[in-house]
């Protein structure tokens, strides 16, 4: 069984290969993954929009560049030592409409549990970041199982990680039908309050109403609390570790209470056994100032600081 503390402290590189729209989003230079290493992370996660980069006509065939890109982002953090997990993004079709994607989906797999069979097991995959809208939880248990059958074929022992539909929300949890297999483990998201992480994100409606909400004291760092503790108890009750492949707060909060809510989800993760990944490295949630090529000190305390926080 795989544990909780082989993936450990993470950071997504997020806004890279996952970029929306016409832009390159964040370029994955070789020296964010340094400054990753450096500071004493242990994961990187690589979101990636295959679907955006792909045929529509079976074989469904992965644009060989882009391929070359997610090698060299898998390189570059195996290369430092660090653990890396690829997910499948931003996959709207699948979840608009799941029984006709279906197949490119499972494709899609196909091409990249083939591609990475060789690597070392510190490379992890992530079947689906996000499920929702049609991709219901029923119709999602299904598409995961055949989706992990389908890597098995190629790779029969590579950690693979799976999330609860709604968003892979916490509270969709007992909703995820996990597959008898020993080398799969749970991710959740974690924005709550999201009227705080959320406030002025352009992509949520309603979002600017929520500006200058700060976030701390007992009853926000209770809220937190119960929130975790009830995942921890999936974990538990169903055997498996659990990986908070997302959680951060947008640049539009101010920078205290970020770094309070940072501190006190990371904290919270850690005391109950679960590892993390911080969204994200250097864009709009970004804990690095890649302008400035530095940590947002306070971010970075938060994320690995001394328990003193
Ligand atoms: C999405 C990002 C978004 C983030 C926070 C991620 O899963 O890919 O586009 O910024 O969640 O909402």
């Amino acid at each position: 069984m795989a544990t909780n503390g082989e993936l450990g402290r993470g950071i997504n590189f997020g806004n890279a290969l996952d970029a929306l729209g016409g832009g390159p989003g964040l370029p994955l230079r070789e020296r964010y993954f340094d400054e990753v290493a450096e500071a004493g992370f242990d994961t990187v996660r690589l979101p990636v929009r295959w679907s955006a980069h792909a045929a529509s006509e079976p074989p469904y065939a992965i644009d060989p560049a882009f391929f070359r890109r997610v090698d060299a982002g898998v390189r570059a953090a195996l290369d430092r030592g660090l653990r890396v997990v690829v997910d499948v993004h931003h996959y709207d079709g699948l979840c608009a409409a799941p029984d006709e994607q279906r197949p490119r989906f499972l494709a899609l797999w196909r091409q990249i549990a083939a591609r990475y069979a060789g690597h070392p097991g510190r490379l992890w995959f992530e079947l689906l970041n996000e499920p929702r809208g049609q991709l219901t939880a029923q119709r999602w248990n299904a598409v995961l199982a055949e989706a992990l059958a389908v890597v098995r074929a190629a790779d029969p022992e590579r950690t693979v990680i799976i999330g609860p539909a709604e968003m892979n929300s916490p509270a969709a949890l007992p909703s995820l039908a996990v597959p008898d297999d020993r080398n799969v483990l749970a991710t959740v998201h974690y924005y709550a309050p999201f009227e705080f992480t959320h406030q002025g994100a352009g992509w949520v409606d309603g979002a600017q109403r929520w500006l200058g909400r700060p976030w701390g004291g007992a009853a926000d760092e209770a809220a937190v609390r119960d929130d975790l503790a009830q995942v921890a108890a999936w974990g538990r009750d169903h055997g498996r570790p659990v990986f908070i492949g997302e959680f951060g707060a947008f640049s539009a909060a101010d920078m205290d209470s970020r770094a309070r809510w940072t501190a006190c989800v990371r904290a919270e993760a850690e005391r109950l056994g679960m590892s993390w990944a911080y969204w994200e490295f250097g864009t709009d949630f970004g804990a690095y100032d890649v302008d400035r090529g530095e940590w947002r000190e306070p971010l970075r305390r938060a994320l690995l600081g001394g328990s003193d926080l």
